[in-house]
């Protein structure tokens, strides 16, 4: 249970760029703390102390905003971004490193419509390893994400999905195929393609540091054009600009 522990709090620092060390891992994310309450409710769930389990997993939806059901099946690495308003049904069943952001639901089609036959029934979604899950989605029904898939935020999925593929949209669809997982990244923030763009002080800092490039350019280049053309003295020899002839093969900085 604790490596498993450390895994999931690994996954937070691995993959929130705005992440600090551990400590501020364990005490500001809810991710951690609701996977802290999972890790002790599930066990308690298969050994069929059922309300205790629930009970576990209530407590921890009070304190952290997201809902697991204790009999859901988790693998470790796993991540809720921000958390709030997360839903994972009973029969779900979820891999190694998985990463779902906010507000999004991994339930059933139709719970409320005959409810007595879909008990004890697989009608959750399999998330397979390494899948992202984008703020908002909804991923319906007793279907497979497959491993590296990534899922658009607000989408509503309720078909399989392949294998690194992306899918947007509602109902999803599945955008034009991207290289495979092994030649990229292992984690891509928010799933987006390049997470390096996603970070505002990154892209500032990269900017101001290209306009500087741009103006010392700028600059060197109306330098050499002032020491090329009007520094020369009356009699036509080259100057410093204060009638000091220049020492030959020198121009002015
Ligand atoms: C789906 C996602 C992973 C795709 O990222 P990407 O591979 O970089 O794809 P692009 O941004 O190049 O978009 C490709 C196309 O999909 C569309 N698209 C992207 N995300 C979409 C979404 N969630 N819903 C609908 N369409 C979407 C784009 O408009 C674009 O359409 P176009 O080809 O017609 O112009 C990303 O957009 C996403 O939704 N990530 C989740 C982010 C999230 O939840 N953040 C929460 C942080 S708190």
């Amino acid at each position: 249970m604790f490596a498993k522990l450390n895994r999931d709090l690994n996954a937070i620092r691995e993959r929130d760029p705005a992440a600090g060390c551990k400590l501020a891992a364990m005490f500001l994310y809810p991710s951690f703390q609701v996977m802290l309450a999972y890790r002790i409710a599930n066990p308690l769930w298969k050994a069929g102390l059922k309300f205790a389990a629930r009970f576990i997993m209530q407590l921890a939806r009070w304190f952290t905003g997201i809902e697991i059901h204790p009999g859901a099946t988790i693998g470790c690495g796993f991540f809720v971004d921000h958390g709030s308003g997360v839903v994972i049904g009973e029969t779900t069943v979820i891999g190694r490193n998985v990463t779902l952001y906010q507000a999004v639901t991994l339930g059933g089609v139709l719970p409320a419509v005959d409810a007595e036959a879909q008990r004890s029934v697989k009608r959750h979604p399999t998330l397979e390893d390494d899948v992202i899950v984008g703020s908002g989605a909804q991923i319906l029904g007793n279907i497979t994400v497959r491993a590296g898939a990534r899922v658009g935020g607000n989408s509503v999925v309720t078909k399989d999905v392949p294998a690194c593929a992306t899918v947007v949209g509602v109902p999803a669809r599945q955008l034009a195929a991207r290289p495979t997982a092994e030649v990229e990244p292992p984690f891509a923030a928010y799933g987006v393609s390049n997470p390096d763009d996603v970070d505002p002080r990154g892209r500032t800092i990269a900017a101001l540091i290209d306009e500087v490039q741009s103006l010392r350019a700028r600059l060197n280049d109306m330098e050499d054009r002032l020491s090329t053309t009007a520094m020369h003295d009356d009699a036509g020899k080259p100057t410093l600009g204060d009638n000091t002839p220049l020492p030959p093969g020198t121009r002015k900085s």
